[in-house]
């Protein structure tokens, strides 16, 4: 047999770069990103202007289509999705095959990957007008399996969405509506939520966006796409950070406090623990929207009144951290995750959800992203590898082994 090394040779060159760390898989004009800097803009728009001045709605049509709407635009596109918010009845009995306990990233995967079968136009990615009609119908109906998903870990009945509220705050009803009572439209709950949502929006080619990307560049259809994705941001390196971040802040709580022994934790090489929503692939300055959340959820807990020794917790880790050379060194601060977890345990929702809600905000970015690299038509996603393991062997039988 020819040498394994010769027969490696000519395969050709190969650039072997573990998780990617300096290779750009597509050019995109979605998200401005510089790490070192701390700066995030969509579609050149300022993360800091858009949290401030834009609602979800309107960040989602600009991340997709490149430009803020207009009025008539907007409402268009508003009632377009309306016109789409119901989900197939049959669908209710694949999420009554859940158990109670199903972790509710496992059942949005699912439902989103189940929603094919009752949308099959939504295989069609072969034109602009087919394209549209999945992401009107997705924005549509990801709403309500998200409301599903809460509503079954709360142990609450199915609620309807109301097409007269705008769509942030439908969202809010059907989680949170309680039967036999009339919806309460909580305004500081609403815009805490939008602003999350929109922070949570885009993030340029993360490991949940670029496996929506390389889905979809086979023409899988974009609900299976998005599906991919949102079991990419599930894991707690992800996503799941903001679980984590909160579990950790929990036991911390509930072992006394002591936040120097969990910063002892994180630096010890021999222990596997890490300070969750700590650190960034790509931030080496500072994360610009824990930036915002910081604040956020000062205002948020200021305004329902809420006292958490959590969020004392918190903000007693982010100053020890700036202060310590092993997180400054390695240029690891406050990330998204870190402050969002306090906010939406002050709104009600379960711990379990919040990756969930990540997956919400996330949404529209995973849409923008899938439809520029079929607009620009880019060729099937498939890496090449180095290979290293044996060289041609002699099949043994099962007998002689
Ligand atoms: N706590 C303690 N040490 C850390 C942490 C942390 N949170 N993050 C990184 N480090 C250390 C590593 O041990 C490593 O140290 P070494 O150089 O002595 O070996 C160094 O910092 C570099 O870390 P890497 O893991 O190589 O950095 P990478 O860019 O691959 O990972 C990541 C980034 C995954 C976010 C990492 O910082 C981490 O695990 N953070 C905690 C999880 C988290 O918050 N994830 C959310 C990310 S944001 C999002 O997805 C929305």
């Amino acid at each position: 047999a020819i040498d394994i090394k010769t027969l490696r040779a000519s395969t050709g060159m190969v650039t072997i770069d573990p998780g990617y760390k300096n290779t750009g898989s597509c050019e995109s004009a979605i998200t401005f990103l510089n790490g070192e800097q701390g700066i995030l803009r969509y579609r050149g728009y300022s993360i800091e202007d858009l949290a401030e001045k834009a609602d979800f709605l309107e960040v989602a049509y600009l991340l997709i289509f490149g430009e803020l709407p207009n009025k008539e635009q907007l409402e268009k596109f508003h009632s377009d999705i309306k016109e789409e918010s119901q989900v197939d009845e049959e669908m209710k009995k694949i999420l009554d095959g859940f158990p109670k306990s199903a972790h509710p990233m496992g059942v949005l995967s699912s439902l989103t990957s189940a929603l094919v079968a009752f949308n099959p136009s939504c295989v069609d990615v072969s034109s602009e007008s087919a394209m549209y009609n999945s992401i009107v119908r997705i924005l549509a109906k990801f709403p309500v399996l998200v409301a599903w998903a809460m509503r079954k870990k709360k142990g609450l009945p199915l609620d309807y969405g109301d097409d007269t509220l705008g769509y942030v705050e439908n969202i809010h009803k059907m989680m949170f509506k309680r039967p036999n009572q009339e919806y309460k439209r909580d305004r500081i709950a609403i815009d805490a939520l939008d602003k999350l949502l929109i922070l949570h929006a885009d993030h340029e080619q993360n490991c949940s966006t670029s496996t929506v990307r390389i889905v979809g560049s086979s023409h899988a259809g974009l609900f299976a796409s998005l599906s991919a994705g949102i079991s990419a941001l599930w894991g707690p390196l992800h996503g799941g950070a903001n679980q984590a971040v909160l579990e950790m802040l929990e036991a911390i709580e509930a072992d006394g406090g002591d936040t120097k022994k969990y910063m002892a934790k994180a630096k010890d090489k021999d222990d596997p623990f890490r300070l969750m929503g700590f650190g960034h692939r790509v931030y080496k300055n500072f994360d610009p929207r824990a930036k915002i959340i910081k604040k956020s959820a000062d205002e948020v807990l200021g305004n329902l009144g809420i006292e958490d020794p959590i969020l004392d917790i918190a903000k007693g880790l982010e100053k020890e951290a700036l202060e310590d050379s092993y997180f400054v060194d390695r240029k690891l601060y406050p990330n998204v995750d870190f402050y969002s977890g306090i906010i939406y345990r002050a709104l009600g929702i379960p711990t379990e959800m919040f990756t969930v809600m990540f997956a919400l905000g996330r949404l529209p970015g995973w849409i923008a992203q899938w439809r520029e690299m079929r607009l620009r038509k880019e060729p099937i996603g498939r890496p090449r590898q180095v290979y290293i393991g044996e060289n041609l062997r002699d099949f043994v039988p099962l007998e002689k082994r």
